[in-house]
């Protein structure tokens, strides 16, 4: 078996492929039908080639939903709780006192959550947030009105947010779009969390916000995936995960069905069930 990435010599007989957000190299594949995206963003997917080629995209949407929010939680709630710096002070002996002479940490409850994009997965991070009492603002590029929460522009919320968590896709539009400028208005003691794509920060810009301690971060995406930047490894104001916001068995078996039941209904010649449109 060849990685995809390696293949050089053209392959006949491929007619339906599995990928898990990579480059087609659509001139080896010349029989290809459909390409079946594990996941639900497809940024490096060349939608637009493989459409007009006639090749079929589909991905995930849908099925990843609660566990992606759940993990931006769980990254919102270690990064205000200083729980992994806890995990490791505990582990490397360093809890000597008592538990009144800790460092003190950022309260969750109460406090003001702008989600950056209130798709699918945003919009289950605004559910929950309800269960912490959190006051929600978001921004979404269509269609302002949701029950969810307080429409803001992206500037607006990073400004009134103490947390901001990105859950909008990588686009040409998103590219970049936390940049230094927009991370310099989050206020100080602020967290950014980010289970979307690296890309749509500017990593040297966070680094340099992140290293300076003036805000901390939940990161389960880089923009150079799996190189992480190593500035961050030692910051105590960061917690890093390996882009897991989908690996939960439940979400994982049910990611595996829609590829499969994707990729069956187009060897029957029938639309597939989540198609990926240029
Ligand atoms: C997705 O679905 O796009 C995730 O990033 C992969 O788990």
């Amino acid at each position: 078996m060849v990685p995809l990435a390696e293949l050089r010599e053209p392959c006949g007989k491929v007619e339906g492929l599995i990928v898990a957000n990579e480059p087609v190299p659509l001139d080896l594949l010349p029989a290809l039908r459909v390409v079946a995206n594990f996941g639900v963003g497809y940024d490096r997917v060349d939608v637009t080639a493989c459409v007009a080629r006639g090749v079929v995209v589909t991905n995930t949407p849908g099925v990843l939903d609660d566990a992606t929010a759940d993990l931006a939680f769980a990254l919102i709630l270690a990064v205000r709780r200083r729980v992994a710096e806890g995990d490791r002070f505990v582990r490397t002996g360093g809890w000597s006192g008592s538990w009144s002479e800790g460092g003190l940490a950022e309260e969750l409850t109460g406090s003001t959550l702008g989600i950056l994009g209130l798709g699918r997965i945003g919009s289950a991070v605004a559910r929950r947030a309800r269960g912490f009492e959190l006051r929600v603002l978001y921004s979404r590029r269509l269609g302002a009105d949701s029950d969810l929460g307080e429409f803001r522009d992206v500037d607006a919320l990073f400004e009134e947010s103490d947390i901001v968590s990105i859950h909008t896709p990588l686009t040409p539009e998103t590219d970049g779009l936390v940049d230094a400028r927009r991370l310099a208005l989050l206020r100080d003691g602020g967290c950014l969390v980010n289970t979307s794509r690296g890309e749509i920060v500017d990593e040297r810009a966070l680094v340099a916000e992140l290293v300076s301690g003036r805000i901390g971060a939940g990161l389960d995406v880089f923009a150079h995936e799996p190189a992480v930047p190593r500035e961050l490894l030692d910051l105590p104001n960061v917690v890093l995960t390996p882009h897991i916001g989908s690996a939960t068995r439940q979400t994982s078996e049910a990611m595996t069905r829609l590829v499969v039941d994707n990729l069956l209904a187009v060897a029957r010649g029938e639309p597939p069930l989540t198609p990926v449109l240029p």
